[in-house]
């Protein structure tokens, strides 16, 4: 008998057709037998769940241990103003459940900081968003010994990020069919594509760990390449450490204090990676307090499409970091390994 965990049914095929053409039976089968742990439930949080959930994953386990507050308000829609003073990750489940009632949705009310390895070991990926800088470093480091897919990311107002360990990662491509001239022309001829035929090309990708990629050093990189580093990845670095120092993220109830602070913990942070200050301009250090939910919406969904593609081993995916400048209304995509 078939496994039955293998098999689509009527049901799913219906409501997953449009996704089924885009991506592949295949793809969604794998999907569906994927199992998550989704850690914060901020405004970047809700909208990865959201993409995943409807994209028909097996199972979502959302964790936060943080409470419902006013400011979730701006960015986090899963949640209603009667949920103030509630667990954020218990009262995001009718909502998502909503959404799809294919998926198994749960919550955990408690930390991720103090869980051990063998809590990750259950789930096929783990995504950390609203997380300190050692909570990532520290689950990121399990993930990667125990192949578990992993990705992190994080809103600081108009700037975001997201961040993949894949580890190595097997996946096919999709590519039209080049057609041979047929025999007896010539060599110069040009390679017909054909693109109602396709080819799948299976490839091996590896990546780097958050903290090795965090560790880099810049010094002595030529300036050419240096052009291609996009700023932003600096100051993601420099909002880390002050959330290391601070035991707290930027906020907009003491932006003034915050600012300065952040600018002068930019020199010591460029300084320490061998970066020269003036690379990172500082008009940035105003605008990092809160979750923007158009910038949630845009990491989120590039947060959501990096799942579905690690989950599904189809098509190439992002290696290592995403990047979004609200400010510039600029993404980019880069590969930072130390090597
Ligand atoms: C939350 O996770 C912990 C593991 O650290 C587990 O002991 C607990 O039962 C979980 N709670 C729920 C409600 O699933």
């Amino acid at each position: 008998m078939a496994n039955q965990d293998q098999l689509i049914t009527e049901d799913e095929a219906e409501l997953y057709d449009r996704q089924i053409r885009l991506w592949g039976l295949d793809a969604q089968k794998r999907l569906r037998v994927t199992k998550m742990l989704l850690v914060g439930l901020g405004g970047l949080g809700a909208e990865v769940c959201k993409n995943i959930v409807l994209a028909g994953i097996k199972s979502i386990t959302l964790m936060d241990d943080q409470i419902v507050t006013e400011a979730d308000f701006f960015s986090q829609f899963l949640i209603t103003r009667e949920d103030v003073g509630k667990n954020r990750a218990t009262a995001s489940v009718a909502r998502v459940q909503e959404l799809n009632p294919n998926v198994i949705v749960t919550s955990n009310e408690t930390s991720v900081t103090d869980k051990e390895e063998a809590f990750f070991k259950q789930f096929d990926i783990v995504c950390l968003t609203y997380c300190k800088p050692e909570t990532i470093v520290k689950v990121n480091t399990f993930c990667h010994e125990n192949n578990i897919q992993f990705f992190g990311g994080d809103i600081f107002g108009f700037y975001g990020y997201s961040f993949s360990d894949l580890n190595e990662h097997n996946y096919v491509e999709e590519k039209p069919k080049k057609n041979k001239g047929s025999s007896g022309e010539g060599p110069s001829k040009k390679q017909k594509v054909d693109a109602t035929e396709t080819v799948f090309i299976k490839r091996t990708m590896h990546f780097t760990r958050f903290k090795e990629a965090l560790e880099k050093k810049w010094g002595g990189i030529p300036e050419k390449e240096m052009k291609r580093v996009p700023p932003v990845f600096f100051m993601l670095q420099v909002l880390l450490k002050f959330e290391s120092v601070m035991g707290r993220r930027p906020k907009p109830q003491s932006a003034e204090n915050d600012r300065c602070k952040i600018l002068e913990l930019k020199k010591e942070v460029l300084q320490s990676l061998d970066v020269k200050e003036d690379y990172l301009k500082d008009d940035f250090a105003s605008l990092v307090a809160g979750e923007l939910s158009p910038v949630c919406a845009i990491v989120g969904g590039i947060l959501g499409q990096e799942v579905i593609k690690a989950a599904s081993q189809k098509n190439p995916p992002h290696n290592n970091f995403f990047f979004y400048d609200g400010e510039q209304s600029v993404g980019y995509v880069d590969c930072v390994k130390d090597s």
